[in-house]
């Protein structure tokens, strides 16, 4: 998959500096040559000696040192490799990157470098949610650097929520699709997917069937290619793909805030079945049979996440919602198209009949500004190669 690939991995100092021996492992697998740079806070975590032993390769960390320097000074170095990659990518090494440090060797690596940069970043939650890395991130990104990740989940130091670095496996497929280039390399695109829960009470939730199966298939077809994914996806029963910034959240207005924090993105694919309701009051204990009888729930109305995308100052080029219909497929859909603001609707029909909804096939119809196409029913994925490919012909 990497054949004579040459990739140069600066190893950050985090925690998740550890997931560099497999990753190394692995894109040697895959037939890349991996040449490792250590910070000094990496040898914290990992030996250079392990990451020498496994990258089959001298590991460099000095901007100093006499003998390296002879060998292959800092510029070649920077060079010598077709794409750099910063893993983890910590909110220190951010800022420097950022601010144009060079006060190390990795820092003046990237500085010096005319190579794309791929970063993974890891850190605690709070100092990735923390104003001055949103906006190192967005800074980078307007550099043109690539970002993957991070996914979210439990956290070394205790705590829960987006920062753990990608999986090895999500960081190789995301360097097969950076080096590979297809028509949506450089391109950016938020898929929303599966559905959201929206609590009850502690222990009770309003969910929907919704498998995630679809927007998971687009997603990874719009990987294949090469556009760099944000997938916003609740609480799914199929696994989600690799080589996204995977954001998992519950409730509508999560998915909503993770949606606006991907902005700027080229597209929007709201494959998501997003609850429209809510429970109003906030239980924070679970609600008790008692002489008090039934309960009344009230529901409040959720926020359109599809509508606010699409009215957004930064509104996507192309946004595409999806129009899960019983009855009325296209003239219900068609509606929605006019009344949501977005440019496309996927429209299908979830009748239980059907067996679409959770199922692995899909029969949908395209509306857009010119009129209706009706593609027959096809295997969800490839369903996701179609749309991905018109996504392709839209954005070029
Ligand atoms: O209104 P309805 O739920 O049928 O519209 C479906 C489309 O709107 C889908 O693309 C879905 O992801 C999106 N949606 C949304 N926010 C909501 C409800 C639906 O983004 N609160």
């Amino acid at each position: 998959m990497l054949a004579t690939k040459r990739v140069t991995l600066i190893i950050g100092g985090g925690i998740a500096a550890y997931k560099c021996l497999d990753l190394i492992r692995q894109l040697r697998a895959a037939g890349a040559s991996v040449t490792p740079v250590l910070t000094r806070a990496a040898t914290q975590f990992v030996t250079p000696m392990s990451v020498a032993a496994l990258a089959g390769s001298q590991v460099y960390q000095d901007l100093f040192d006499l003998k390296d320097e002879a060998e292959m000074g800092h510029i070649q170095l920077s060079r010598a490799s077709d794409l750099i990659v910063v893993a983890p990518a910590t909110a220190d090494l951010m800022a420097k990157m950022v601010g144009g440090h060079a006060d190390d060797l990795a820092s003046t690596l990237l500085l010096a470098t005319d190579k794309p940069v791929l970063i993974a970043p890891a850190m605690n939650v709070r100092m990735w949610d923390h104003p001055a890395t949103r906006r190192n991130l967005a800074q980078l990104r307007a550099d043109g650097v690539q970002v993957i990740g991070p996914n979210s989940g439990d956290m070394a130091c205790g705590e829960f929520g987006p920062g753990r670095m990608s999986e090895p496996a999500e960081i190789v497929a995301a360097i097969a699709a950076h080096t590979t280039p297809g028509p949506l390399t450089g391109k950016r695109v938020l898929v929303t997917s599966g559905p959201t829960h929206e609590p009850i009470d502690p222990v009770r939730y309003i969910a929907n069937r919704s498998s995630g199966a679809q927007g998971t298939a687009i997603a990874r077809a719009l990987r294949a290619l090469g556009a760099e994914v944000v997938f916003v996806t609740g609480p799914a029963t199929v696994p989600p793909p690799e080589g996204v910034t995977l954001q998992r959240i519950e409730t509508a207005r999560e998915m909503l805030d993770a949606c606006l924090a991907a902005l700027p993105v080229d597209a929007a694919v709201m494959a998501a079945a997003v609850a429209d309701w809510r429970i109003a009051s906030d239980f924070t204990q679970k609600i008790k049979k008692g002489p008090q009888g039934i309960p009344e729930l009230q529901l409040s109305e959720n926020p359109d996440i599809l509508a606010t995308i699409s009215t957004h100052t930064q509104r996507p080029r192309l946004v595409v919602g999806f129009a899960a219909e019983t009855e009325n497929v296209i003239a219900h859909a068609t509606a929605k198209r006019a009344r949501k603001g977005c440019d496309w609707i996927v429209a299908n029909d979830v009748s239980p009949a059907t067996g679409i909804m959770g199922g692995s096939e899909n029969a949908v119809h395209l509306i857009t500004e010119t009129g209706t196409e009706d593609w027959p029913r096809l295997p969800k994925a490839e369903v996701a190669t179609r749309l991905a490919a018109r996504i392709a012909e839209a954005l070029t």
